[in-house]
C-alpha cells in the first residue's frame, strides 16, 4: 500500500478531513476557497471556532490564516482572531491549536486500498533485510494457524538482504502442512512454498503463461517463484477472502490514512494483469457501496475499475453520474501495460543487465488495450495505464496521443501509473501532450536501491 509514507507534516487529521470536504471532488481549490471567503458573516451560528492556528487555505491571495468557524462539518470563514469574536461571544466553543498547523487533507492518488488493509493483519515483510528475519516471521504466522490454512502476506524486497530472490526451500521446513504465498512489495512475484505449489499443481511440466514466467532452477523445477500472469497459475487456489474480511480491512486502512493526514484516496482496485476483473466490481457493491449505505464510510473514495469493464462503468456514471455520494466518486478505469522493475518485467529498449535476452514484459496485447482505450475514451470516461519501463512509456504516450487525435480535444487527464523510467525524449511529451505522470514519490528511494544494484541497464 502506499499511503502516507511521504507525509511531510503531522497535523491533526480531524482538522484535515473537515478542511477536505470543502476540496473534494472540486478540482479547482482556490475558486472553492474564494467560494467560502464569500459566505462572509451571513451565517450567525457556527459548531466550533479553531483559534490560534498556522492555517493553511491554498489560496495565493489569502495563503495563511489564524482562525475558522466551522458548522456542519463544513468550514464558515477563515480569518483572524479578531474577526471571529462574535462568534466566540456567543459562546461558540473555542479549539485553541496554540500555534499547530492545518493544511487541507491530502489526497492520495494511487493506493490498494482493501488490498493494503488486508496485507495489515497478515505476514508483513517490509523492511525485512535478512533471509533469517524472513524465515523467522513466517514461521511465527504458520504457529497462529491451523494445519491446511493458508498462509499469506507479502511485501518483501530481495534488496534488502542483497538481492537473492527467496525460494520454497527456505520456508519448506517450516510448513509442511500449511501452503504458504507471500507477495513482492511490488505485487509483480511472489514466493510460493512446495506445498501450495503442489496444491496449484505447478510442476516441473508446467508451462509459463502468455505474460508470465515460473522461475526454475538450472534443472527446470518451479523455485516457488512465480511472476506477474504466472501467479495466476496459484492465486485461483487462494480461498477468497470473506466480505467481513474486506469490510474490516476497509476500516482498517481508512484509519491508518486519516492518521496520517490523508483523507482521499483513489484506489486503483484489488487487481492485477490477467486476474479476475469480478473482484474490484465485488469491492465495490459488498464493501464501498455497503459502507457507505450503512453511513460507515471515514475516508473519501475515488475509484477505478478494471478497464476490460469500461462498459459496465459507463452505464453506471449514464445513471448515476459521477459522484455516487459524498463519500464515493466513479473515477475511470485502469490497465496495464509492462510489469515491474523489481521483477525485471518492466518493458525497456535495453535488456536487463542480469538477464541478457529479458527486455521485459508486455502484459496486455496493445491492440487490444488501443481499443479498450479509444472505446473508454469516447465513452468520457478517465484512463490510467500502468506504464515502468522507458519502452512501455513511450507505446503509452504514442497510444494516448493517437487516440486523442482520433477522439478529438477535451479535458481528458490521461494518466500514466508511475511514469518511472523515461526516455529524454518522453518528458516533455507528458506536458505538450497533458498527459498526467502519475508518479509515487516512495519509490524514488525503492528505485535507487535497484539502480545501484545493476538492475537498470540504460543507466
Ligand atoms: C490577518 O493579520 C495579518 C497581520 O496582522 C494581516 O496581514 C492580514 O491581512 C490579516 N488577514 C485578514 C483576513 O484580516
Ligand atoms: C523435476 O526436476 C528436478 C530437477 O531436474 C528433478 O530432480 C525432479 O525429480 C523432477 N521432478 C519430477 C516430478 O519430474
Ligand atoms: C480492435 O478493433 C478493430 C476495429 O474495430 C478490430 O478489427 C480488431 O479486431 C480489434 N482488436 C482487438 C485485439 O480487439
Amino acid at each position: 500500500m502506499e499511503l502516507g509514507k511521504n507525509a511531510i507534516f503531522f497535523l491533526s487529521a480531524l482538522l484535515a478531513a473537515i478542511l477536505s470536504i470543502f476540496l473534494f471532488p472540486a478540482l479547482n481549490t482556490s475558486t472553492t476557497i474564494n467560494k467560502w471567503l464569500n459566505l462572509k458573516s451571513s451565517i450567525k451560528i457556527a459548531d466550533l471556532v479553531v483559534t490560534n492556528a498556522f492555517i493553511y487555505t491554498s489560496d495565493s491571495s489569502f495563503p495563511f490564516a489564524e482562525s475558522m468557524a466551522i458548522r456542519d462539518g463544513r468550514i464558515l470563514r477563515v480569518g483572524n482572531h479578531s474577526s471571529f469574536q462574535d462568534l466566540l461571544r456567543n459562546g461558540v466553543k473555542e479549539l485553541n491549536l496554540n500555534g499547530k498547523v492545518v493544511v487541507p487533507g491530502f489526497i492520495d492518488s494511487h493506493v490498494h486500498f482493501l488490498w493494503g488493509g488486508l496485507q495489515m493483519v497478515r505476514v508483513q515483510l517490509q523492511g525485512v533485510n535478512s533471509k533469517e528475519g524472513f524465515v523467522k516471521m513466517v514461521k511465527e504466522a504458520v504457529a497462529e494457524k491451523n494445519q491446511g490454512c493458508w498462509v499469506l502476506g507479502g511485501g518483501w524486497n530481495n534488496e534488502l538482504w542483497g538481492g537473492d530472490l527467496p525460494i520454497a526451500s527456505w520456508i519448506d521446513e517450516i510448513t509442511p502442512n500449511n501452503p504458504v504465498w507471500l507477495s513482492r512489495m511490488d505485487g509483480h512475484m511472489g514466493l510460493a512454498n512446495s506445498l501450495a505449489l503442489k496444491i496449484a499443481g505447478i510442476t516441473n511440466y508446467t508451462k509459463d503463461p502468455t505474460g508470465g514466467t515460473v522461475m526454475r532452477t538450472s534443472g527446470g523445477e518451479p523455485t516457488g517463484l512465480l511472476i506477474d500472469s504466472a501467479m495466476n497459475l496459484l492465486v485461483p487456489q487462494i480461498p477468497e477472502v470473506s466480505v467481513h474480511e474486506r469490510r474490516d480491512a476497509l476500516v482498517r486502512a481508512s484509519k491508518l490514512a486519516l492518521r496520517r493526514g490523508v483523507t482521499t484516496v483513489v484506489d486503483l482496485g484489488r487487481y492485477l494483469p490477467g486476474a479476475t476483473t469480478e473482484d474490484v466490481w465485488a469491492d465495490f457493491s459488498e464493501v464501498y457501496q455497503w459502507a457507505d449505505s450503512k453511513a460507515e464510510m471515514l475516508i473519501r473514495v475515488c475509484l477505478f475499475f478494471p478497464m476490460e469493464t469500461w462498459s459496465r462503468l459507463q452505464d453506471l456514471i449514464s445513471k448515476a453520474g459521477h459522484i455516487w455520494s459524498q463519500w464515493i466518486y466513479l473515477g475511470g478505469v485502469k490497465a496495464f501495460v509492462d510489469g515491474s522493475l523489481g521483477s525485471n518485467s518492466a518493458l525497456f529498449y535495453e535488456p536487463y543487465l542480469d538477464e541478457p535476452h529479458n527486455y521485459g514484459l508486455l502484459v496486455t496485447e496493445i491492440d487490444s488495450l488501443y481499443n479498450m482505450t479509444m472505446a473508454s475514451d469516447k465513452a468520457r470516461l478517465q484512463v490510467a495505464i500502468h506504464a515502468i519501463g522507458d519502452k512501455a512509456n513511450d507505446m503509452i504516450l504514442d497510444m494516448y496521443n493517437s487516440v486523442a487525435s482520433s477522439n478529438g480535444n477535451r479535458d481528458r487527464r490521461f494518466r500514466i501509473e508511475h511514469s518511472q523510467h523515461l526516455a529524454p525524449s518522453a518528458v516533455s511529451r507528458f506536458g505538450r501532450q497533458k498527459i498526467i505522470a502519475s508518479v509515487q514519490v516512495h519509490y524514488i528511494h525503492y528505485i535507487s536501491l535497484l539502480a545501484s544494484n545493476i538492475y537498470i541497464c540504460s543507466l
